[in-house]
């Protein structure tokens, strides 16, 4: 707690609630994608930008009917600017393709837009800073599901304090403070998790399931 206190002091020259406050006015004036990234690329709210190669935003289709949610960037998606590239995402483009689905049939992005130093786990801060653009991201796109992939994005998203061992495998409803509706969303394992533990990958797929039955369902 006080190494992530000492980081945000010694990065950021805003205050916290100083960021979270920038962050809303920021990503509440952004009418389009393009905006929003063009909103977060001036955004100094956040300290992970100072240490940060790339601000990585999205990939896939915005206009599929699946947006996926992870935590952050790791080494490769700083290199390259892309999300979900490095191990984990092939692993999850291979979970994906099980249920017949590609980066052209889902938008992906993170609760971060920027890898934090030695994939640290994030601080509260970081994630409070960026929260407003991803809900912002999410009214944007406004996707029909949503699937929140490990545990930091499924409690951030859903506001919840329990692990992903509780969360996953169940159908939410996600309110987003400038949506009319309610959007559908799952939580499910984080492929990099899988990779460590090749023995979740039943779990795994059962939550697959769910998501190509509700798409189904959808359609
Ligand atoms: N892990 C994530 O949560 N997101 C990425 O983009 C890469 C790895």
């Amino acid at each position: 707690m006080r190494e992530q206190v000492d980081l945000w002091t010694e990065h950021a020259p805003l205050a916290p609630s100083q960021g979270v406050a920038d962050s809303r006015a920021a990503a509440a004036a952004a009418d389009t994608l393009d905006a929003l990234r063009a909103a977060l690329s001036a955004f100094e709210g956040c300290a992970l930008k100072q240490t940060a190669t790339n601000l990585v935003f999205a990939d896939g289709n915005p206009d599929a009917d699946v947006m996926i949610l992870g935590e952050a960037p790791g080494a490769e998606e700083d290199r390259r600017g892309v999300p979900f590239v490095g191990a984990s995402g092939q692993l999850m483009d291979r979970m994906l393709a099980a249920i017949g689905l590609d980066r052209d049939s889902v938008y992906i992005s993170n609760i971060l837009f920027w890898r934090p130093p030695g994939n640290r786990n994030p601080t509260t801060a970081e994630v409070a800073a960026c929260m407003p653009f991803v809900q912002r991201h999410i009214e944007l796109v406004r996707p029909k599901a949503l699937v929140f992939v490990g545990g930091a994005s499924a409690k951030a998203m859903l506001d919840r304090t329990e692990g992903i061992m509780r969360l996953r495998g169940k159908w939410y409803d996600y309110h987003g403070p400038g949506l009319d509706r309610s959007i559908p969303a799952l939580a499910t394992f984080h492929p990099a998790y899988l990779l460590r533990s090749p023995g979740q990958k039943r779990a795994a797929w059962h939550d697959l399931l769910l998501l190509k039955t509700r798409l189904e369902e959808m359609s």
